[in-house]
């Protein structure tokens, strides 16, 4: 969708963009300051692959805390980006054959990374009408004896929904039942609005031991191109997925490393602030949205997406894409790039000032208002 706009933009059209996932801000001074600090005083060298312990330790504070669970540094492991921690744990766990539930529509990384693993993909709907949580029923069918992991992502790209409690604690209860790991991606955890609290299963009795959370510094400090993620499981497995580290990546850039340190010891007021101006883009592009004949749009709390519902006008997520680039100059992503169960939907994000949202829904609607 990016090269489809990039090469209407190469025409003189003007593309609002709200396809790509990554926060418009830039890293907050003090991060960055760090960083460059950390490269003037040469700390340019490799570090254990699993992590420098200083960082590790904050990590362990820092995410034990927000979630009120006691972790150890030495379950902690760093990566470049969160994605190493996504892929390697599923690559140590998981076997030829082995089953692996996801989230659909979801991240396209969990599909890819259980393939190439060997295992099966075994998609889980999310139910529009569970503030696009697990379709519990549809959950209870897919787990069997060769279920080896259920991937969670709360709250959700692409749709910024969070799982309740109560579901957290029915696919905690059939873990210990069928004896399966849970990943649970909380990378956008700290962009959370409306005063909630979002569970984690981790916190839940009996699940520390079986659980892996990844998270990370790419969303809550704008941070994607450092590349800094990080995953808190059991010991014995951080010590297998610090082997893959060793053998492909080797380490996470030191200075980087330093620089993360910053972001999670230093003072958090950009970030309230980033939410705030979050919050009020959410409540613009949702409300623009419903305000259109024929769209449907939940009221996410958390992440910076939204996913309306399109099925109204009867063409493909695919189509209706197409057609909003074409004709409203508004590139987002269809639905259906995040599985087959987002068909009927798009995916905007709303990191983009809010005087191009209202640009961008008055487009759209003029848009739609034809078919
Ligand atoms: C749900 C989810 N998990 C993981 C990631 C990867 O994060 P990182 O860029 O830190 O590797 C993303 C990035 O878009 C994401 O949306």
């Amino acid at each position: 969708m990016l090269a489809r706009a990039q090469a209407l933009e190469a025409n003189g059209r003007e593309v609002i963009h709200l396809e790509i996932g990554q926060p418009d801000f830039e890293t907050f001074d003090n991060i960055r300051l760090a960083g460059m600090r950390a490269i003037a005083e040469g700390q340019t060298r490799y570090t254990a692959p699993i992590g420098i312990q200083s960082l590790r330790q904050v990590i362990a504070e820092d995410a034990g805390q927000r979630r009120g669970v006691k972790f150890n540094p030495s379950q902690v492991v760093v990566s470049p980006g969160a994605k190493p921690n996504l892929f390697f744990p599923v690559l140590a766990l998981i076997e030829p054959g082995d089953e692996v539930i996801y989230p659909n529509p979801g991240f396209p990384t969990y599909e890819a990374m259980i393939r190439v693993a060997g295992g099966k993909p075994v998609p889980v709907p999310l139910l529009e009408a569970n503030n696009f949580s697990f379709d519990l029923d549809a959950f209870r069918h897919l787990i069997n004896s060769r279920t080896r992991l259920v991937i969670l992502n709360s709250p959700s790209n692409p749709t910024g929904g969070v799982m309740p409690l109560s579901d957290l604690e029915e696919i905690a209860r059939a873990a210990q039942e069928f004896d399966f790991w849970v990943m649970s991606d909380e990378i956008y955890s700290r962009l959370v609005y409306d005063q909630i609290n979002v569970p984690t299963i981790a916190s839940l009795p009996d699940m520390a031991d079986r659980t892996i959370i990844v998270d990370g510094f790419s969303k809550t400090y704008a941070m994607t191109g450092w590349r800094l993620g990080y995953g808190i499981m059991p010991e014995s497995l951080a010590q297998v997925v610090q082997l893959l580290l060793t053998h492909s990546v080797g380490c996470t850039a030191q200075f980087v490393q330093i620089a993360g340190i910053e972001a999670l010891s230093g003072p958090q007021e950009q970030v309230e602030g980033m939410l705030r101006e979050y919050l009020q883009r959410r409540d613009v592009i949702v409300d623009g949205l419903n305000a259109i004949p024929g769209i449907t749009c939940q009221r996410p709390q958390g992440a910076f997406y939204v996913f309306p519902n399109i099925k109204s006008f009867g063409l493909s997520s695919t189509e209706m894409a197409g057609l909003l680039l074409e004709k409203a100059n508004v590139a987002l992503l269809p639905g259906s790039d995040f599985g087959e169960y987002g068909e009927g939907y798009l995916r905007l994000t709303y990191s983009n000032s809010i005087a191009n949202i209202h640009k961008a829904i008055h487009q759209i609607g003029e848009a739609v208002r034809e078919l």
